[in-house]
């Protein structure tokens, strides 16, 4: 222990740094206490039997976390779980402000008490590393320090036991551990009830592999004392995805490294290197767990510096079209193709030229920059339910009915810039293949962004999504786009983990059930409790690429069979809701040609000076507020679940002394998401700092308000 350093912090205040020698039994137990800036959170280290180390987790006196073991088990080394002793702690307290490129609010504040614990075994083989702990106000970071391996020496890891005993039978909203897809919905119940292995081989999906009763992060729980907690983790790099195992007795949770069959371990690294941050947030309100920093604050500074060649924009596209199945992502059926030739067209190709201008006009007309095309280039003949994917899709030549130059161009003319897409089904040497070329040609177009996509089983066969040989691909990609000026929206991704902060052109991803589903899934789509869960879940981790706003509920009627599970005015709310600086608008141009209630998306902003989430509860409901960035306008998104409710929202946030022109888009007095789902009425009103707006939601409803300030 560093005397100097142990003083300055009991001057300063911040942090308790307590040693506890207990002499009990023998036993030695050693605590090393940490507290939170706001002194409400504590951890404690302890080590006791055989040198084993754990860790607890309190908040104010509830304890949220109990002995907590940790460890790893390496290939051909005994494991590291054991005769540990602590050799030094050191602490330290940081307090600054980070500034978001683009997002959700622009000043980030970024305050926590950290404290780095040298760990040592007391037996052979003696080796070294240190659990790093930051305790925030919201949350708690820790993560594992390997720094003494020498330069060129391999590290395998079969398992990481990182583990979080519960204190209870919480109520848990989750996903399974898929380990190749996060395409699930999500199941609301106590952890004791959660059985992940039953919801493997879902008949919508392309892939899935769950192989034991593991969930996927973020999950989010509640205590019956009412305190909201979610476990992430922050800064996945050169690691494999965590999925967390589930004791349905004893609530003893811990970490299941995604792995690989083809490898045969979970995590191989090559010199000194620490672990992703395994994160837990927690708070009082449901709401808090949104409002927090803490995935983000645990990356790296932005390492891409000035990124404004990415601008945040709404988004039209040829798409819908392709899941109504009224156009198609290929030129030729199957049959009349041969792999690259563009023969025997069969007439229902989405991505013309003449489309494309069709569309630009329509986003130029209605205050929206980005138009994405998929399906323009070669290869579509053979994507899904083919084994042999490898080198099928080309990202550089475009069918001959799309004239790729003439659609940029056109575009530029009308403000409005294309969205790249490639779609790589899941052959990703095929896509580092071609990386550098496909960037470059983008780049000589002054094209910006890229959907990327990874549907069906990763060649080669053994490898998963979510393993580390796919958190590196998903990751060169990102690195290799931010040298071409690219941003990447990524689809069938690599779950957000706060990289976003360190390499600001990771602008969004899919990685939910997205409005896709309601188009075709046979289980009746995106039920109406999808979005109010997804909102404290999926979206703690990052931005959502969820293609908000269909008009055409019932999508009659191409898809008499499907519809949306949600009101019109939920659709309009879910631009606010959710986070994402590319919102879709993606509904066929005539559900929107006229409509009134398209005013609300052609006004709202998708990049926010701040972000205050104003109530709800998991699964049931929430109410965001959002201030434009470029504007002093706000904008208000309220959804509800199955349940119609009346919520009062006070406008505190506005600016006081400023009178704003409020336009109310509301479910009508009979709108229900399944009788009467496009009922809605428009109220004008003029609003000021203080008043109080009732807001009636309908069943699977919501409000979207835009409040714009009078000069
Ligand atoms: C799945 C994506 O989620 C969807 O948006 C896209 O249209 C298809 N893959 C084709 O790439
Ligand atoms: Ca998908």
């Amino acid at each position: 222990m560093n005397i100097k350093n142990y003083f300055r912090l009991f001057s300063i205040n911040l942090i308790l740094l307590l040693f506890v020698f207990l002499a009990s039994c023998q036993k030695q137990t050693r605590q090393t206490i940490l507290k939170s800036p706001d002194q409400k959170l504590s951890i404690a280290l302890i080590s006791v039997e055989n040198g084993k180390l754990a860790y607890t987790l309190k908040y104010k006196s509830e304890l949220l976390i109990d002995t907590s073991f940790v460890g790893f088990e390496f290939k051909d080394q005994p494991p590291l779980d054991k005769n540990l002793e602590i050799v030094n702690v050191s602490g330290s307290t940081t307090d600054e402000s980070w500034e978001m490129p683009w997002g959700e609010q622009r000043e980030v504040r970024n305050h926590y008490n950290s404290l780095i614990v040298e760990i040592r075994e007391t037996v052979a083989p003696k080796r070294e590393f240190q659990m790093e702990f930051k305790l925030y106000n919201d949350g708690l970071g820790f993560r594992y320090n390997f720094s003494n391996i020498p330069e060129n020496q391999e590290t395998i890891i079969m398992d990481e036991s990182t583990h979080f005993k519960l204190t209870g039978d919480h109520q848990a909203w989750w996903i399974p551990g898929d380990w190749d897809i996060y395409e699930h919905l999500y199941h609301h119940s106590r952890l004791s009830e959660i059985d992940a292995t039953a919801l493997q081989n879902h008949n919508d999906l392309a892939q899935t592999y769950i192989p034991e009763n593991a969930v996927n992060t973020p999950v989010t729980m509640k205590t019956d004392a009412g305190i909201y907690l979610s476990f992430h983790e922050a800064n996945l790099t050169d690691y494999a995805g965590m999925t967390i195992k589930i004791d349905t007795e004893n609530f003893n949770l811990v970490s299941e490294l995604v792995g690989s069959d083809r490898l045969g371990y979970k995590v191989k690294r090559v010199g000194s290197f620490h672990t992703p941050w395994r994160t837990v947030q927690v708070s009082e309100t449901a709401g808090g767990l949104i409002e927090s920093n803490l995935i983000v604050n645990l990356n790296e500074p932005n390492k891409l510096g000035d990124i404004s060649w990415f601008e945040p924009t709404k988004y039209v596209g040829i798409w819908w079209d392709m899941h109504l199945g009224t156009k198609t992502w290929d030129y030729a059926s199957t049959q009349d193709m041969n792999r690259h030739s563009g023969e025997k067209p069969h007439g229902k190709h989405g991505a013309t030229t003449e489309y494309a201008k069709e569309l630009i006009d329509f986003a130029s007309e209605n205050n929206i920059h980005g138009i994405l095309v998929e399906g323009w280039n070669t290869g579509w003949e053979h994507w899904i339910g083919f084994e042999d994917r490898e080198g099928v899709f080309d990202f550089v030549t475009p069918y001959p009915d799309y004239d790729l130059k003439e659609v940029v161009r056109y575009g530029k003319s009308k403000g409005v810039e294309l969205i790249m897409h490639h779609e790589t089904s899941a052959a990703p040497r095929t896509y580092d293949q071609q990386l550098d070329t496909a960037f470059r040609l983008m780049h000589s177009l002054g094209i910006h962004s890229v959907k990327t996509g990874y549907v069906g089983k990763i060649i080669p066969k053994g490898e998963y999504h979510h393993g580390q040989w796919m958190v590196n691909h998903y990751r060169r990609v990102l690195e290799t786009a931010a040298k071409y000026d690219i941003a990447i929206n990524a689809h069938e991704p690599i779950k957000a983990t706060g990289i976003r902060r360190t390499l600001p052109n990771a602008i969004s991803r899919e990685g939910l059930r997205g409005q896709e589903f309601n188009a075709w899934a046979s289980d009746g789509g995106n039920p109406p409790n999808h979005l109010p869960t997804v909102a404290f879940t999926r979206m703690l981790s990052g931005p959502i690429d969820y293609t908000p706003g269909i008009f055409n509920i019932k999508l009659e009627p191409y898809k008499p069979n499907n519809q949306v599970n949600t009101t019109l005015a939920q659709q309009l709310a879910l631009y606010v809701i959710i986070n994402s600086p590319i919102q879709m608008v993606p509904d066929l141009m005539d559900a929107y040609k006229g409509h009134p209630a398209f005013q609300f998306i052609r006004d709202v902003a998708v990049n926010w000076e701040q972000t205050k989430v104003l109530n709800g509860e998991v699964g049931e409901f929430v109410t965001i507020a959002r201030q434009d960035r470029d504007s002093d306008n706000w904008f208000l998104g309220a959804i509800t679940n199955e349940d119609a409710r009346e919520i009062e929202v006070d406008l505190d946030f506005l600016e006081a002394g400023k009178t704003y022109t409020a336009r109310l888009y509301l479910d009508a007095e009979d709108a229900h998401w399944n009788n009467n789902p496009t009922a809605y009425i428009i109220v004008n009103k003029e609003v000021e700092k203080g008043e109080t707006l009732k807001l009636k939601l309908a069943a699977g409803g919501g409000a979207a308000v835009s409040f714009m300030l009078v000069e």
